[in-house]
C-alpha cells in the first residue's frame, strides 16, 4: 500500500485535456471487434480498464494496432472466437457487465474473471436478463465472478424493463441481442448513457430509440456491426473533478477541453450551477469545452435521476463540504455497488474534512463548511476506487492538503490523473 501527499496550491489556472470517455471507449472496442474489418479508434482512453478490454478483444481473435495517433482494430472475418485463457477484466465492471452479454452470442467456454474489487460486485442484473434470452451462465453463487459463459447456444430476443437504472443492463442485453433470431427490446425509466445503441447504429446496425417521458425504450434487430472509424472526445465524468476543483478552490480558472456533453453525463453540471458554481459548457466545433471559476457554493439536493450512474457524487460531496448548508444526496443506494461503497466512502471524504455527515436510508446528508479553506487535513484509503482517489485529491488541492493511500488505482481510469493536475498550478 503507498501514500501520496497531495498539498494545497495557491493558484490554479489554464486549460487541460482529460482521458477519452471510458464508456465510449470500452464499447468502440467492442463493436469493432464485432465487425468485419479494419476500424480506426482515435481518442481512445489509456486507463486500465480499457487496457483490459483492447487485450480481451484481442484474445477473442481481433487484431489490435496501436500508433501514437490511434488503435487499429480489426474484426475477424469468422467472427469473435474462445481464448483458451481467463478473460480479466482487471477492476472494470463495465468491461465484465458488456462481455457477460456480448459473449452469450460467441460460441464457446468463456471464463471471465476481475480483480478483488471486481469479484465482490453483482452481476446477477446481467445474468437474469441474459438467461432469458437463453444464454448458458454460471455465477459464483449466482452473482458474482469468476463467470464462465458456454457461448453461441440459440438466443432469442427479449422485451425488457431494466428495473434499477444501469447503462450496463441494458448495453449487455443489447449486445447479446446482436446474435438474437429476432428483436430485443431495452426500456429504462431513466435515461441512463446511450454510448452502446448510438454507437450501434453509426455502425450499421438496426436499432431505434424512442424517448418515453424520463426514460427510453430502444429496439434492436440482430445484425454484425460495420467497420468504421470512431473519434471519442475527452471523459465527461473525469472533467467533473476539475469542475468541482475549479469552483472551490479560491483563486481558480480552469478549462477541459474537448469534452463529451451527452445530457445523461453532465447532469452534475446543473448541480453544481444550483449550488452556485461559475461553471458551463461551451459549445465549439473543435469539441466542447468546461470552463470554471472559484465560487461561492451553497446547499442543495441531489437526485440520482439527474446523474444517473452517480459516478460524479464522490467529488460532489467535496463541493457539498466547501458549500454553505446542508447538501442532502437523495437515493444514493447504487453508490453502495461500485468499485467500493462510495455511499460510505463519500460521506467518509466529507467527515474526513471536517464536516457533520449522517444518513438515512438510501439518502446522505452533509453539512458544507462554507468554504474549502475551512477543510481539514486528511488521511485516507481509497481501496480499489479510482473516483475516491480524484475525489479525494480534489479536496485537498482546494483545501488544506491530505493523503491518499492506494492511489495508483487512479490508473484504472485516468494513469495521468496528477500530471494534468500539476499542469494547472
Ligand atoms: C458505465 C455505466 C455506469 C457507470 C460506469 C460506466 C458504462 O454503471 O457507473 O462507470 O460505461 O456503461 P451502471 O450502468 O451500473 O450505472
Amino acid at each position: 500500500m503507498s501514500e501520496i501527499k497531495v498539498n494545497q496550491v495557491e493558484v490554479l489556472r489554464g486549460a487541460l485535456r482529460v482521458p477519452g470517455d471510458k464508456s465510449a471507449s470500452h464499447r468502440a472496442l467492442l463493436i469493432s471487434a464485432l465487425s468485419d474489418g479494419m476500424n480506426r479508434i482515435c481518442g481512445l482512453s489509456n486507463g486500465d480498464d480499457v487496457i483490459r478490454t483492447m487485450k480481451i478483444v484481442e484474445q477473442l481473435g481481433a487484431q489490435v494496432l496501436r500508433t501514437d495517433e490511434m488503435v487499429v482494430v480489426t474484426g475477424p472475418k469468422d467472427g469473435l472466437r474462445q481464448s483458451g485463457d481467463p478473460l480479466d477484466c482487471g477492476n472494470s465492471g463495465t468491461a465484465m457487465r458488456l462481455l457477460i452479454g456480448l459473449l452469450s452470442g460467441v460460441r464457446g467456454n468463456h471464463l471471465i474473471v476481475g480483480d478483488e474489487s471486481l469479484s465482490k460486485r453483482p452481476m446477477r442484473r446481467v445474468i437474469e436478463p441474459l438467461a432469458s434470452m437463453g444464454a448458458a451462465i454460471e455465477a459464483r453463487e449466482g452473482e458474482h465472478a469468476p463467470i464462465r459463459v458456454a457461448g453461441g447456444s440459440q438466443l432469442s430476443g427479449i422485451d425488457y424493463e431494466v428495473p434499477t437504472p444501469s447503462a450496463q443492463v441494458k448495453s449487455a442485453v443489447l449486445l447479446a441481442g446482436l446474435f438474437a433470431t429476432g428483436p430485443t427490446v431495452v426500456t429504462e425509466r431513466i435515461r441512463t448513457r446511450a454510448n452502446t445503441e448510438d454507437m450501434l447504429a453509426l455502425a450499421g446496425v438496426e436499432v431505434e430509440s424512442v424517448d418515453e417521458g424520463l426514460g427510453r425504450r430502444v429496439t434492436l434487430k440482430p445484425g454484425r456491426p460495420q467497420a468504421r472509424e470512431w473519434q471519442i472526445p475527452g471523459d465527461p465524468s473525469q472533467a467533473a473533478f476539475f469542475a468541482v476543483l475549479g469552483a472551490v478552490h479560491p483563486n481558480a480558472s480552469i478549462g477541459v477541453v474537448n469534452v463529451l456533453t451527452e445530457a445523461e453525463r453532465v447532469g452534475y453540471v446543473q448541480v453544481l450551477q444550483r449550488m452556485g458554481a461559475l461553471v458551463s459548457i461551451e459549445t465549439r466545433p473543435s469539441g466542447n469545452a468546461l470552463r470554471v471559476r472559484s465560487s461561492k457554493l451553497h446547499a442543495t439536493e441531489v437526485y440520482s435521476s439527474e446523474i444517473p450512474s452517480v459516478d460524479e457524487v464522490p467529488v460532489l460531496a467535496v463541493a457539498a463540504a466547501a458549500a454553505t448548508g446542508v447538501t442532502a444526496f437523495i437515493d444514493m443506494g447504487e453508490l453502495r455497488i461500485k468499485e467500493s461503497d462510495r455511499f460510505a466512502g463519500s460521506m467518509h471524504i466529507a467527515s474526513a474534512l471536517g464536516c457533520e455527515v449522517w444518513a438515512e436510508g438510501d439518502n446522505f446528508f452533509i453539512q458544507g463548511l462554507g468554504s474549502a479553506e475551512h477543510f481539514k487535513n486528511f488521511a485516507i484509503n481509497a481501496g480499489l476506487d479510482h473516483r475516491i482517489v480524484m475525489a479525494a485529491a480534489t479536496a485537498a488541492t482546494a483545501g488544506n492538503g491530505g493523503r491518499i493511500n492506494n492511489w495508483e488505482t487512479v490508473e484504472s481510469s485516468y494513469p495521468n490523473f496528477f500530471q494534468d493536475l500539476s499542469s494547472i498550478q
